[in-house]
């Protein structure tokens, strides 16, 4: 495992590179960082090549000049990954895989690079854009979090993030959430809350991916439940769902040997 930093438009991101192989993308969630996939990089590291950025912002990843004002548009945080790809000298196609924030993202790498990907898994997220209560929440986060240095606002999150059960039992998943939420960097936050809350509804654009498609999502998923990402992997041509019992949205944490063997038979199939 090795950690390199990489530069892209006016910020570096911190990325992780593991094993050799086909080469398995996968980029975190809001407001997470890529230590999120550390029981998917350690499970399947021996089977293939694992690339793990901080997308910009998180982690170790820094942000541009503007990106706090203007906010990171999901097509932005795709360029990033499509850079480093080009720095590491990855030409074969990928497993690109975006859980949530990261799905969104992943759809925007898809529409740009359809020959890059080789498949594309969509772990608990969503294709709709938000409604406006839900647009002037994310703005309302981004001004509290600016305004009090913190994320403090973003732990309002937590009951979402995880199942009651997993939220309640206070275990290794739980622990892992509050801890990233805690270390967000209040611009981060501001900065991918704006991006988000003017990211495009991409349903009508599913079609157009053509590689194989598999759907991960939580049973108790309470930001993108089952049935929308049902429909998501039925209207993406080569599609299917994979459903992960006792989770909630958090799934590569809250069942992370389940996703791993999801994510090993895709790449397997791949
Ligand atoms: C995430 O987990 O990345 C977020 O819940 C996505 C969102 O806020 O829409």
């Amino acid at each position: 495992m090795s950690v390199t930093m990489f530069d892209v438009p006016g910020a570096q991101i911190a990325c992780e590179v593991a094993g050799h192989g086909i080469p398995l993308v996968l980029l975190h969630g809001f407001p997470f960082h890529r230590g999120m996939w550390r029981a998917q990089i350690e499970s399947l590291a021996g089977e293939c090549r694992v690339i793990a950025p901080d997308l910009r912002g998180f982690g170790e990843s820094t942000l541009a000049a503007d990106d706090i004002e203007q906010g990171v548009a999901m097509s932005r945080y795709a360029d990033d990954v499509a850079a480093v790809l080009e720095d590491l000298s990855v030409d074969e196609p990928i497993v690109l895989v975006g859980f949530s924030m990261g799905g969104y993202a992943a759809f925007q790498f898809a529409f740009k690079h359809p020959r890059r990907l080789r498949g594309l898994v969509l772990c608990d997220t969503r294709a709709v854009a938000d409604t406006d209560e839900a647009r002037a929440g994310r703005l309302k986060m981004a001004e509290a979090v600016l305004a009090e240095g913190d994320s403090k606002a973003a732990e309002a999150m937590l009951p979402k993030l995880l199942s009651a059960a997993n939220l309640a039992g206070n275990g290794p998943a739980a622990a892992a959430v509050r801890s990233m939420l805690a270390a967000a960097s209040p611009h981060a936050i501001a900065a991918a809350q704006r991006g988000m809350a003017r990211r495009d509804d991409v349903r009508s654009r599913l079609g157009e991916i053509r590689c194989p498609v598999l759907g991960v999502v939580g049973a108790e998923d309470a930001i993108s439940p089952p049935a929308e990402m049902r429909e998501i992997v039925a209207a993406v041509p080569q599609g299917r769902l994979v459903e992960i019992p006792e989770s909630g949205h958090s799934t590569p944490l809250e069942q992370p040997a389940a996703v791993s063997e999801a994510l090993r038979e895709f790449l397997r199939e791949a």
